[in-house]
């Protein structure tokens, strides 16, 4: 089985990268492949650039990606209570790719979102979980981790023990029910 997983930013340092990368290490048994959103990024979505110049080949190769997974895990930036740009971006080429059935190709997907405040980044995760079924995402669980820099370690990954738990227990009912 083949797990995806990226952070929702192009942040140099993001720690919605960092919690999707750690959150993959409970996957040992199963390929990963981690994206950075760095590597996919395009002009900035418009009509009449899609229609002057067509899809930009990162756009096929970034939802080649989704389709290659068996399961998603991503991990989203909160901009302005909503999605960055750069995940955003992304998102908007992919949707006028020609014959594609769905953005988010039906494929399992575990939504998070982290951030240093108390809410981590909880209105990003609202939008994504009530929105992204729309588009073809089998959004199969949610996980948010507040005040990321109390909470996580670099070395060590989620240090509060009630989170970490949180997160175990939704990755082996994962595991259980997707990803036989
Ligand atoms: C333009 C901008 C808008 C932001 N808006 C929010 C917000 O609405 N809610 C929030 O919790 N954090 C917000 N933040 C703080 C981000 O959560 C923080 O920068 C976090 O590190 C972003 O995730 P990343 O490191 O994965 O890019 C904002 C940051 C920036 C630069």
């Amino acid at each position: 089985m083949k797990v995806v997983a990226f952070g929702g930013s192009n942040s140099a340092a993001s720690i919605n990268k960092k919690l999707a990368t750690y959150t993959t290490s409970f996957f040992k048994e199963h390929s990963i492949e981690i994206l950075d959103l760095n590597e996919y990024e395009m002009p900035l979505f418009s009509v009449d650039k899609l229609a002057k110049n067509g899809l930009p080949q990162l756009a096929l190769d970034f939802a080649k990606k989704i389709d290659e997974s068996d399961l998603l895990i991503i991990s989203l930036a909160e901009n302005n209570g909503a999605y960055t740009v750069a995940f955003k971006n992304i998102f908007d080429w992919i949707s006028v790719i020609q014959g594609r059935k769905a953005f988010w190709g039906n494929k399992h997907t575990f939504i998070m979102a982290t951030s240093p405040g108390s809410r981590g980044g909880a209105s990003v995760l609202n939008l994504a979980k009530t929105t992204l079924p729309f588009y073809g995402a089998n959004v199969i669980d949610t996980f948010s981790l507040p005040s990321f820099y109390e909470n996580f370690n670099d070395e060590k990954g989620i240090v509060n023990a009630v989170h970490f738990t949180e997160l175990q227990s939704k990755i082996e009912k994962i595991k259980t029910d997707f990803l036989k």
